[in-house]
């Protein structure tokens, strides 16, 4: 019987990519239904997916060709790695759970694989290695996708491209990354701001804290000169802190992207994350939900 589910649950997967490829509209006829995979009573959209892709699917879960989605499915739950502090992309909603963009993308992961998702906020620098040692199966932490980390974990596709920015207090005469040099600059560990600022930059005294806000907090009692950080979290900790604001001058010429980190060889994993990951970009849902949640941090500081 479980095998049966297992197999509906597939075959319906493959509808839904098949419908996605076809159709722009097909994602709001579609969405409703990883939901339901696991129900029987869902059996009868299997029948149009076409024959030789029913029989393939057996066949793969078989041959145990995707592994870490089989085990992800057993477990009935996929774990999202994040640090919470990080508007839009995850911080703590008025209920004090993890919401934000990330947490809406992995939701869309599970979905697509009918499990429920687990969300574990960590340090942010923790991130990389818990994956490595199996603490959970993605890192969706806005995090850059750069080729130090890539030497360690895998990336999926990119979703989001941003920028190192500098927060000031209004009136301050620093106005860009070269005014940095002797300044107390606040950064959260082990993120693109830290590397940028301690490597790259001569002469400034690095602090660094756990969380963007709490250099931002630091920064809004005059304890520090700047904090850098990534655009959007750098907006919402100015929004949050009256007489703070983000120089228009970015600290980085060089852009970001964010991408899912993987544990390294987990390449069907990849693939369903890749395929969710297009289907999201293509509809701009990832943008959608960047102004959705951006307005829900504003809304929530203000209040
Ligand atoms: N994009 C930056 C990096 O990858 C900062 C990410 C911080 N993310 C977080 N959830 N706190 O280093």
């Amino acid at each position: 019987m479980k095998k049966m589910r297992l197999i509906v649950a597939m075959l319906l997967a493959t509808a839904l990519l098949l419908a996605g490829c076809a159709s722009e509209t097909a994602d709001t006829t579609a969405a409703p239904v990883p939901t339901e995979a696991p129900g029987a009573t869902e059996a009868p959209a299997a029948t149009e997916a076409p024959a030789a892709e029913a029989t393939e699917a057996p066949a793969e879960e078989a041959t145990g060709e995707t592994p870490n989605i089989d085990a992800i499915k057993e477990a009935g739950k996929l774990v999202m790695l994040t640090n919470a502090g990080f508007a839009p992309y995850e911080f703590l909603g008025s209920d004090n759970t993890v919401i934000g963009v990330d947490v809406e993308i992995a939701g869309a992961i599970a979905e697509s694989l009918g499990v429920e998702l687990e969300v574990v906020d960590m340090d942010f620098d923790a991130i990389v290695f818990a994956l490595q040692s199996g603490k959970g199966d993605l890192g969706v932490a806005g995090m850059t996708n750069t080729p130090e980390r890539a030497e360690t974990v895998d990336f999926s596709i990119n979703y989001v491209d941003s920028q190192q920015m500098i927060i000031v207090q209004e009136g301050s005469d620093i106005t860009g990354p070269a005014d940095l040099t002797g300044k107390n600059v606040g950064v959260q560990m082990g993120t693109t701001g830290d590397l940028f600022v301690t490597d790259d930059l001569e002469g400034v005294n690095v602090q660094r804290y756990k969380t963007g806000p709490d250099a931002g907090a630091e920064l809004a009692a005059g304890k520090l000169d700047a904090v850098v950080i990534d655009a959007g979290p750098a907006a919402q900790i100015a929004a949050a802190n009256p007489g703070l604001v983000v120089l228009e001058t970015p600290a980085t010429e060089e852009p970001e992207q964010y991408a899912i980190a993987i544990a390294k060889g987990k390449d069907d994993l990849k693939a369903a994350v890749n395929a969710v990951l297009e289907q999201l970009i293509a509809d701009g849902q990832i943008q959608a939900w960047i102004d959705e949640y951006n307005e829900i941090s504003s809304a929530e500081s203000a209040a």
